[in-house]
């Protein structure tokens, strides 16, 4: 009965979830060569990496003894993921040992290492904000579970589907026994977004371009910060008003736009950040510079404990460590404050999937 009314609601769901579902796989399949081009195989000790997309595909690997798990939580999704399984195959990546694909959880998460959830249910036509938290608290729920029974105890997860940073509060939430900080969403690209419009704006290349970061939500409420950017090793300053009215909102719509343009959510470049996150996470971050990572808030900044919110973050050994004592203007506090609310209400939406 309750299928039948969600189909009424949502006459063009299935077929809208098929689309999605495809996009997440071309996410998926981005994330994989990505790691192929630069693997952190030298850096990493375990030997299966998992990339995660939910609901479409989840899971993989390269490290080493290299098992790459792709897993759907929907059968429908299998064709589709077999196809990328193909495709992967065609690659003859040189560090794939083996490939697991399974629409079941418990085998696609079996003594996983490093989990990249690179989908979420998408937002399909007609739906609000709260049936998308409602629907994919579900999903996460469960996969919480999955984790917490299959995964290995040392897993590290980055949850990129969103409402992402809910999403990551919903999952880490179900977790006995991992510790909670293992568990961060993804706002790498938005860090890198920025880090294209900041490169772009002063004439130089991307890569030197150091000391932004990208706090709180990955929403259109998300503050990148540049107070202390600097380009090629240099101070470097922007105007306010390009930062007020070009840059902060171009980063914060860059994903609508996308969708916008593309009909369909981003893909390789969510892929590469997805990559990016966890290659961070694993090799560290450049000396004398921070990347951006939502992770469980411990108070700093004055964001509420607990919230996955994104802060500027040094990384090392495989730990990372909230950058403390940024200067925080008026301005940026203003900015942070919405931020903040935005992901106590979400918070407070899924209040009983908390419990
Ligand atoms: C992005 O930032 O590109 C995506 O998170 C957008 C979306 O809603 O899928």
């Amino acid at each position: 009965m309750q299928q039948i009314q969600k189909q009424i609601k949502y006459p063009n769901m299935q077929k809208y979830l098929q689309k999605a579902i495809t996009n997440q796989l071309t996410r998926a399949s981005m994330a994989h060569f990505g790691q192929q081009l630069k693997p952190p195989v030298l850096l990493v000790k375990s030997d299966i990496l998992q990339f995660s997309e939910l609901p479409a595909v989840k899971c993989q690997d390269q490290i080493n003894q290299s098992s790459l798990h792709l897993a759907s939580i929907y059968s429908f999704a299998m064709s589709a993921l077999n196809g990328v399984v193909m495709e992967i195959q065609d690659c003859a990546f040189p560090l794939v040992q083996g490939i697991v694909a399974t629409d079941n959880q418990a085998v696609g998460f079996k003594d996983v290492n490093y989990a990249l959830m690179v989908g979420a249910k998408p937002r399909g036509p007609g739906m609000e904000r709260g049936d998308l938290l409602k629907d994919n608290g579900k999903i996460f729920t469960e996969t919480g579970k999955y984790i917490n029974d299959h995964a290995s105890r040392d897993i590290k997860v980055v949850v990129v589907g969103n409402p992402c940073n809910t999403n990551c509060l919903i999952l880490a939430n179900q977790i006995k026994d991992i510790p909670k900080e293992n568990f961060t969403a993804m706002t790498r690209l938005d860090h890198n977004r920025a880090q294209h419009q900041l490169a772009d704006k002063l004439g130089v290349h991307t890569s030197d371009i150091r000391k932004i970061a990208i706090f709180g939500n990955h929403s259109p409420t998300m503050v990148p910060y540049i107070d202390q950017m600097t380009a090629k090793n240099h101070k470097a300053t922007v105007d306010q008003q390009w930062v007020t009215q070009t840059f902060i909102p171009t980063v914060q719509q860059r994903g609508a736009e996308i969708i916008k343009a593309r009909k369909l959510s981003s893909a390789a470049s969510a892929g590469n950040a997805a990559m990016n996150h966890i290659t961070t996470w694993v090799n560290g971050t450049a000396e004398g510079d921070y990347t951006s990572m939502a992770i469980p808030s411990d108070g700093s900044y004055g964001v509420p404990k607990g919230l996955i919110f994104s802060f500027p973050v040094t990384v090392k050994n495989g730990k990372y460590s909230i950058v403390q004592g940024l200067p925080i203007t008026p301005f940026y506090q203003g900015l942070l404050d919405k931020t903040i609310k935005e992901l106590v209400d979400e918070r407070n939406a899924v209040d009983h999937l908390l419990k």
